[in-house]
């Protein structure tokens, strides 16, 4: 926790007297509350500011780099700094921005909160009681409280140690109509000068592809309506400084945690301040509050970097690292059988292909679809949860055994949201279906209702037997369509559906501690903060061509540390793409994640088993260093090149990969440059010793990768920089850093060597 500085009441907030000045309430425009309180969160580098006034919602003045020790009297000369002027030809009093904007305040954005009574418009009068904050010093939490007439708003900003700070609301319905919800969303102010907008779109084998354009004015939104989070989900919405890069600019960032429909949303109207924000998509009638009822938003992550984007994922990193949820082990090797036996599921080929994984250090052995009641193919079998007794007459006891016995652990696939028509379950319960059976198949399945009691009981009940009969390790939970026309009694349902998703994974958790879930979506289509709070890892992308795949893992890098992304060493010419990729290229693209393979290696010969084996050695014995250090991209100066660098807190031991996708106008290779390590130690710096050096196109290749290792100091390492090979297109070279022991001088301090 970062350390408490001296006006700081806590380590986490800074609380000036509550009192405004009589300079401040005399220079109060007109319309503007002079009376509140201010307060700030601040960790890890980053300060939110947030007046409180008397009437009104909450209003963040700042949300960026930590403004240091203020006084009382700063915090009401910053709100005065802060407050707007009156525009022409607008509102008589400055536009305000609050927590939750709304009309009734004058804003003119998308609202933050919408709703109606039986047609009736709200426009809440909040005020927020002189109790209507407390601030929690153990999470650095901030509660906001606000009321008005039939509504209770209950606000969270919470501010960790890495600098992510979380918005969620709690909206309750506290008079005595229904109450039908359109939208409640978080929303942070950006800095004016904020001038180019990132996200992300996708597409099934191609996730998370970057679009980047000028900050337009208006209110602009990104929807999602695909029921999961989605191959095309905007992931992250960045507003940067103009020219922002991986190392460079300044950013606001904000990422849904959630995986149903989701809003995300940016403002820049010519009024006010820009603001971004995310929330949930609410379909019409979705969320109705009887009184009483409540609703709580998903959290919406808001980070802020002045490092550009590896800023932002440095900090995304940190946070996710500090769960006490967050894997811990060794993430082990994997063999997962989907591309290496698709539906053909035989106990001897399986065992043999066990014993080859176990033969080359494979650590855990995943057994995918195909195993249960009448599931020969795609069109059949989803939603009966028994072991198919025509396949596999033991049960899968023979294979867990093989497994256990070559000291593998065991993980096995399921689907369980989802039903084949041809299925005994959909046969006995059509009423369970989620969707009506008008509305279009997808992979040949629907979804089942998890609002349902009966239908959330069966799937729990019954996953929940397997995994206590075969004492699974390990689940990979998958979902393959997107929601479509989900409704219940009538009611759009895909909210709720969601949260019952949740239920579902956090009950199973709770009956069994020690089994870790795989979070997989037809690939990469439910990658988001939400599903990974209670899971231990994503499935990135259903395609394991290394050239795709590094793209992909990039840009799924600016949310996720590499401990949390799946990445499997494919067959030779990748299923997906029909491309042909090299082996060590396969291999040093799955190092930099939680590797695994999924090939069938029974076929390899035995110098592709011995170039595995080196592989997976070499991932076991770096991986305890490339999923706990910071990552960070480096320029290559040659667009075709990508470098991958993860250094140790202690810069001690750095392992950067190289890897080339394109050629490039360059004749020669560029030197590169690595920052982030110590400038007075001293490196040596080789190529990792288990995989071979590629060939390259250089006719005489870099001196210093034939003749031993070069030993300079992290000074010339980061402004000089190593001069690289000139690597083919589908060639990678990962090299390891460390750094030479300090000699103690006589007086007892280290000296360099
Ligand atoms: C989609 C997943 O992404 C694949 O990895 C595989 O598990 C198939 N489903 C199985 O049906």
């Amino acid at each position: 926790m970062t350390e408490p500085r001296a006006v700081a009441e806590a380590p986490h907030f800074r609380q000036p007297d509550p009192a405004p000045s009589e300079e401040v309430a005399a220079n109060a425009p007109d319309g503007l509350d002079e009376g509140g309180k201010t307060r700030m969160l601040w960790a890890g580098g980053v300060s939110v500011v947030v007046h409180l006034p008397e009437r009104g919602l909450p209003e963040v003045l700042h949300w960026g780099r930590d403004l240091g020790d203020l006084s009382h009297r700063d915090f009401e000369q910053l709100r005065r700094a802060r407050t707007r002027s009156v525009s022409p030809s607008a509102l008589d009093a400055p536009w305000p921005l609050t927590l939750v904007p709304g009309e009734q305040d004058g804003w003119e954005g998308r609202p933050g909160f919408a709703a109606h009574r039986a047609g009736r418009a709200q426009y809440p009068r909040w005020t927020v009681a002189d109790s209507g904050f407390e601030t929690d010093v153990d999470t650095g939490t901030l509660h906001l409280r606000a009321e008005a007439p039939g509504l209770l708003l209950r606000s969270e900003l919470r501010l960790d140690d890495a600098g992510v700070l979380r918005a969620a609301h709690e909206l309750v319905n506290t008079g005595d109509r229904p109450l039908s919800l359109a939208a409640l969303e978080a929303v942070m102010p950006v800095d004016d000068r904020a001038a180019e907008v990132l996200d992300f779109t996708g597409r099934w084998t191609r996730e998370r592809v970057p679009q980047r354009g000028p900050l337009a004015q208006g209110s602009r939104v990104r929807e999602t309506r695909r029921g999961r989070t989605g191959h095309d989900a905007p992931f992250a919405l960045v507003l940067g400084t103009p020219g922002f890069d991986t190392a460079a600019g300044e950013l606001w960032a904000v990422h849904l945690a959630w995986s149903g429909d989701a809003v995300y949303r940016h403002d820049a109207l010519p009024e006010a301040r820009t603001v971004l924000g995310a929330g949930p998509l609410l379909r019409p009638g979705e969320i109705e509050l009887a009184p009483g009822e409540s609703f709580r938003t998903p959290d919406a992550v808001f980070v802020w970097s002045d490092r550009g984007l590896d800023g932002l994922g440095d900090r995304f990193h940190r946070s996710l690292r500090a769960r006490p949820s967050h894997p811990r082990g060794p993430r082990p090797v994997v063999l997962n059988t989907w591309e290496a036996v698709y539906f053909k599921h035989d106990l001897a080929r399986l065992e043999t292909l066990a014993r080859t994984a176990a033969g080359i250090g494979v650590e855990r052995f995943v057994l995918d679809d195909g195993w249960f009641r009448g599931r020969r193919d795609d069109t059949a079998g989803l939603g009966d949860w028994t072991v198919d007794p025509g396949v596999w007459p033991q049960g899968l006891h023979p294979i867990v055994r093989t497994v256990r016995s070559l000291g593998m652990q065991f993980g096995l696939w399921f689907e369980p949201e989802m039903v084949n028509p041809d299925s005994d379950l959909a046969r006995e319960h059509p009423e369970w279906l989620l969707q009506p059976p008008s509305t279009r198949a997808w992979r040949g399945q629907y979804a089942l209702d998890l609002t349902r009691p009966d239908a959330f009981d069966y799937l729990l009940g019954s996953i929940s037997a397997l995994v206590g009969e075969y004492e699974l390790d390990y689940i990979k939970w998958d979902q393959n369509r997107d929601l479509i026309e989900a409704v219940h009694d009538g009611r759009a349902n895909v909210h709720r559906h969601t949260e019952a998703v949740y239920r579902l994974l956090d009950r199973l958790r709770a009956l069994h501690p020690s089994l870790e879930i795989e979070s997989c979506a037809s690939g990469g289509a439910r990658v988001d903060l939400g599903i990974l709070d209670r899971t231990d890892r994503v499935w990135a992308s259903d395609t394991n061509d290394p050239l795709e795949r590094l793209a992909i893992q990039r840009w799924t890098e600016l949310l996720l540390p590499l401990e949390l992304i799946g990445s499997h060493i494919g067959p030779p010419t990748a299923h997906t793409t029909h491309r042909a990729a090299g082996l060590d290229f396969r291999i040093a693209t799955a190092l930099f994640g939680s590797a695994g393979i999924e090939w069938d290696i029974t076929a390899c010969t035995p110098g592709e088993l011995d170039r595995l084996r080196h592989g997976i050695a070499c991932y076991r014995r770096l991986r305890g260093l490339l999923h706990t250090g910071t990552l960070s991209h480096l320029d290559t100066g040659d667009d075709g090149t990508t470098a991958t660098a993860v250094v140790n807190d202690d810069r001690t031991h750095a392992v950067i990969r190289v890897a080339r996708h394109a050629t490039g106008n360059r004749a020669l290779a560029t030197a590169l440059r690595i920052p982030g390590l110590d400038p007075d130690g001293r490196y040596r710096v080789a190529p990792v010793l288990e995989l071979p050096v590629p060939r390259g196109l250089d006719e005489v290749p870099p001196p210093w990768l034939e003749h031993g290792p070069l030993l300079l100091p992290g000074a010339v390492i980061a402004d000089v920089g190593v001069q690289l090979p000139l690597l083919a297109p589908g060639e990678a070279i990962i090299l390891e850093l460390q750094r030479e022991p300090k000699a103690l001088g006589s007086d007892g301090t280290r000296r360099e060597p």
